[in-house]
């Protein structure tokens, strides 16, 4: 057969196989069989050089013409085949419901604190509020402890200042000299309980506050401990208050922060600042859970003689009852969370779950 008379018949399969394939593979494939180096149409442009002089001009430009027919074919199934590709497997319902964006929200902590609070605003307490950086007489002196009790060492507390030099005003409030007039240390509270005194100092009574807030203390961190965490604090102070009213109030509370199942169980304990003192025990199906008959909780008290004295209440004619408790703890029997470290090292996937 002339070189001429090959080259349509060839063409037409070569067309023919591109458009019959069926994905972008199949065409690679096909391109390669036919005008890849060892391909049929590449086979027959060699043998171009092979024909008699005369015969080149028509027949190259017979040969070129097909393989630019071709050329043209390859493009249009490529492009065919590439948009089949790109389209979705299933046809776009438009009546589903839109994906909704993640928007973020109140940190399991604040959740936490805002039930506690909501509940005791129902029995009648306001939130109080105090300096997160304290003096050595809020935090301890005033409280009844004694100068070489154990939580005053440094290797427990954070000092700001070592009492001495003068305390500039901002946010720490405004620190008031000891008793003995000496310049006092500035450090870090180590509970809220330093704002009873505060509160105290400031209004007459009768009292009833509750005062969430950061407290710190030098603890390594570890799934029980971090150098700073939360307390919430409270105050009652009236005419004729008993330990009755505190049991009462804080299984109340619980009941409505943990569970109406919450018992509440309080066992003798010592606080300066308090006396008689307990310490405060629940229990619940969440204890159980976590394989405990009881749990501690918080400390509480009737508020110590010596405390309304410090702050000019006559201890005479006033009683009160205080308690302090970590939110954390709360939080984390709530929930079932294992380490307190969790809160404070704001990973979306474990704060998105609260
Ligand atoms: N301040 C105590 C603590 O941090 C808790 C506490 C105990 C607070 C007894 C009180 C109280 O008000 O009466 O562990």
């Amino acid at each position: 057969m002339s070189f001429l008379d090959q080259i349509e018949p060839l063409k037409q399969a070569a067309l023919a196989d591109l458009r019959a394939a069926a994905d972008l593979a199949a065409l690679e494939q096909a391109k390669g069989n036919w005008m890849g180096t060892h391909g049929q149409v590449t086979a027959l442009m060699k043998q171009l050089g092979a024909l008699p002089k005369a015969e080149k001009p028509a027949a190259g430009k017979a040969i070129n013409a097909a393989k630019a027919e071709l050329d043209a074919a390859l493009a249009d199934r490529r492009s065919a085949l590439e948009l089949q590709a790109a389209r979705p497997e299933a046809p776009t319902d438009f009546t589903s419901p839109g994906r909704r964006r993640f928007v973020g929200k109140l940190h399991p902590l604040t959740q936490v604190t805002e039930d506690i609070i909501r509940s005791f605003r129902k029995i009648g307490f306001v939130v109080a509020d105090g300096p997160e950086v304290e003096d050595d007489y809020h935090c301890f002196d005033a409280l009844n402890t004694p100068a070489d009790h154990p939580a005053r060492d440094t290797q427990d507390t954070f000092y700001v200042t070592a009492g001495q030099g003068t305390v500039s005003a901002g946010d720490t409030g405004s620190p008031a000299p000891g008793p003995a007039g000496q310049t006092p240390s500035l450090l870090l509270r180590t509970h809220t309980s330093s704002v009873q005194i505060r509160v105290m100092e400031k209004q007459p009574p009768p009292v009833r506050i509750i005062v969430p807030g950061r407290v710190y203390r030098r603890d390594n961190a570890d799934a029980t401990h971090n150098p700073t965490f939360q307390q919430i604090e409270g105050l009652y102070v009236d005419r004729g208050v008993t330990v009755g009213d505190l049991k009462g109030t804080v299984e109340f509370v619980f009941k409505e922060v943990l569970g109406g199942d919450v018992k509440i169980r309080f066992r003798p304990h010592y606080f300066s600042y308090t006396e008689p003192s307990y310490e405060i025990d629940f229990a619940s199906a969440l204890t159980r859970k976590m394989g405990k008959d009881w749990l501690e909780i918080a400390g509480c008290g009737m508020v110590h003689p010596q405390v309304f004295e410090n702050v000019g209440y006559d201890p005479e004619v006033w009683t009160g009852w205080a308690f302090g408790f970590g939110i954390e703890r709360i939080a984390m029997i709530r929930y079932g969370i294992n380490d307190i470290r969790l809160f404070y090292e704001n990973d979306v996937r474990f704060l998105r779950q609260f």
